[in-house]
């Protein structure tokens, strides 16, 4: 199985590329995660979209090809990052790359709420018809206080995150197989 993470954050620190690191190296005997760069990405633009640059058709590609979607956000003035928005635009159009996909969210951020207000309107989002991709149900992934679960090297150190996402990865896998 394949799943790609798309990151809304470009951010050399960032706790949720962060995130994504400890899904990619903890559960890779059980599926394969690419982390997406989405720096490349140009501002999404109506005038060129059927002649996309270079750096969007690879993106989308990547996307297209794997099997389920990981969609690790945060929070940016209480909703997701332009980043992210951007990428979603580019995807949402043309060739719809997460038409019938699944997917999973997780966020993290230093306040309480662990990206709770973005990832309502990221659930939002995909139920859009540009997206339509099905969605985990039941499982939301709310890393709060991110500051203190990952020491200096990036490595999650949160016991009770770490057997919270055991279960949350569990749950994924078995549901997509109705998907792919
Ligand atoms: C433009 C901007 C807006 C932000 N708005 C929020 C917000 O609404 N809620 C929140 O919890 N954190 C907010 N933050 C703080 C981010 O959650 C924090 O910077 C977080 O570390 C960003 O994710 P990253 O570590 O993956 O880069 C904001 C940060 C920036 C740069």
């Amino acid at each position: 199985m394949k799943v790609v993470a798309i990151v809304g954050s470009i951010r050399k620190e960032s706790f949720n590329l962060k995130l994504a690191q400890h899904v990619q190296k903890r559960y890779a005997d059980q599926f394969e995660l690419e982390i997406l760069s989405l720096r490349d990405l140009p501002m999404y633009d109506q005038d060129i979209e059927l002649d996309a640059p270079q750096a969007v058709l690879d993106f989308k590609a990547k996307v297209k090809a794997a099997d389920a979607v990981l969609w690790v956000t945060p929070e940016y003035n209480s909703t997701i990052s332009g980043i992210l928005g951007n990428a979603i635009d580019w995807m949402s159009r043309v060739d719809r790359v997460v038409n019938g996909k699944p997917s999973i969210i997780m966020g993290a951020s230093m306040g309480a709420l662990g990206t709770a207000k973005a990832q309502m309107h990221l659930r939002d989002i995909l139920f859009a018809s540009g997206l339509n991709s099905p969605l985990l149900p039941m499982n939301e992934v709310y890393v709060g206080s991110a500051h203190e679960k990952f020491d200096a090297e990036g490595n999650m150190t949160d016991e009770a995150t770490i057997t919270f996402l055991d279960k949350v990865i569990e749950n994924f896998q078995v549901w997509m197989r109705q998907y792919v």
